[in-house]
């Protein structure tokens, strides 16, 4: 008997558990109330007087430790159990999604009359923001004083009355002519300011693309055929466009041309005021000023030029009617745009 117990105490000892099934199969077979135990307990009273003391002992380490070795052997399996539920990755499981965000409005026009102006070799050009007197009114013929100024309401700098934030990106065309020789083909997109009463219809800052063509015998046939081919691309083959005479101090003739309504293709409607048309950008033949100011010889070469703003092209494709939405940073107003990527 003794021996069988000391048997079983090296067997505890030793035994090792890979599930909780086996560690469930020994504490039956040792300690349940058919165990091997139970047995051994039970055989007591037909040992030995004298091998009672010794006997009794191991039985008791043997009961305990089997006992220990079940507690501890399930306490490791079920942590080791609950880590692998943690550590496992559930590739089933929906994820959640990063936003992604969109683009502005006003850079999907922007890009998109880059785009229709590029097909026909028109280059992108940019400029300072922050401008002088020459860059932004005396180089463009608006001469000291001359009441043309008034007609763009300028932020000057406080202490230099030489420096103003631009009103028009035709200062950056002033700069290209500067720089370069005939034949130009630029459009320059970019924000301008102007010192105006915020509302609905109005902003002091907006954005614009002015483009500027200059080569030997440019005609204003050669405009009108290129803002037709722009209006086409920008608001569909059917739409027609009309030029009306106008004044710039730096064109001659100048004009502004109305596209064909967007909403009632013409036919009139309350958008545009049952006229059929819309006024979208101004342009005209770059005065002779203009090119000799810019020192190109106004004898051999001619050009024309025209300025839209994209806040206005923005307004007819989306059909929104308040200039104030586009600075808002709204997020419900932009995620309309996703689409538009
Ligand atoms: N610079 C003009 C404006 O800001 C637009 C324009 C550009 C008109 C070129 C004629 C020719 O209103």
């Amino acid at each position: 008997m003794l021996s069988r117990a000391k048997e079983l105490l090296q067997e505890t000892k030793e035994f090792k558990a890979k599930s909780l099934e086996e560690v469930e199969a020994f504490r039956i077979k040792l300690l349940g109330s058919k165990g091997e135990i139970k047995k051994l307990f039970a055989e007591f009273r037909n040992v030995a007087a004298e091998e009672k003391k010794e006997f009794g002992a191991v039985l008791n380490q043997l009961k305990d430790q089997a006992q220990q070795k079940v507690d501890e052997l399930k306490a490791d399996l079920a942590g080791s159990a609950a880590k692998e539920v943690t550590s496992s990755f559930d590739f089933t499981r929906p994820t959640t999604l990063n936003e992604i965000g969109s683009r502005h409005p006003i850079s999907i026009i922007k890009n998109e009359i880059i785009e229709i102006f590029n097909r026909i070799g028109f280059q992108v050009s940019e400029g300072p923001e922050i401008e002088d007197d020459w860059h932004n009114f005396s180089a463009l013929n608006f001469p000291p004083e001359h009441p043309a100024r008034d007609m763009q309401d300028t932020f000057f700098v406080e202490k230099d009355p030489d420096i103003a934030l631009r009103t028009h990106t035709s200062s950056v065309q002033v700069r290209v002519m500067e720089n370069s020789t005939p034949p130009i083909r630029t459009i320059s997109p970019g924000r301008v300011y102007r010192n105006e009463a915020i509302s609905a219809r109005a902003h002091c800052f907006f954005h614009q693309v002015e483009g500027l063509y200059i080569d030997k015998n440019v005609s204003f046939a050669d405009l009108r055929q290129t803002l037709l081919y722009f209006a086409q691309e920008m608001f569909g083959k059917e739409t027609k466009i009309r030029l009306r005479p106008s004044y710039f101090p730096f064109t001659e003739p100048s004009a502004e041309m109305d596209v064909s309504c967007t909403i009632c293709s013409g036919k009139g409607c309350n958008v545009c005021k049952y006229t059929g048309y819309l006024e979208i950008l101004g342009c005209g033949m770059v005065d002779p000023n203009v090119l000799e100011n810019c020192g190109i010889d106004s004898k051999v070469y001619s050009g024309f030029a025209f300025g839209m703003g994209v806040e206005r092209i923005a307004q007819l494709k989306y059909n929104v009617n308040d200039l104030r939405l586009y600075s808002e940073n709204d997020k419900g107003f932009l995620d309309q745009f996703k689409a538009a990527l």
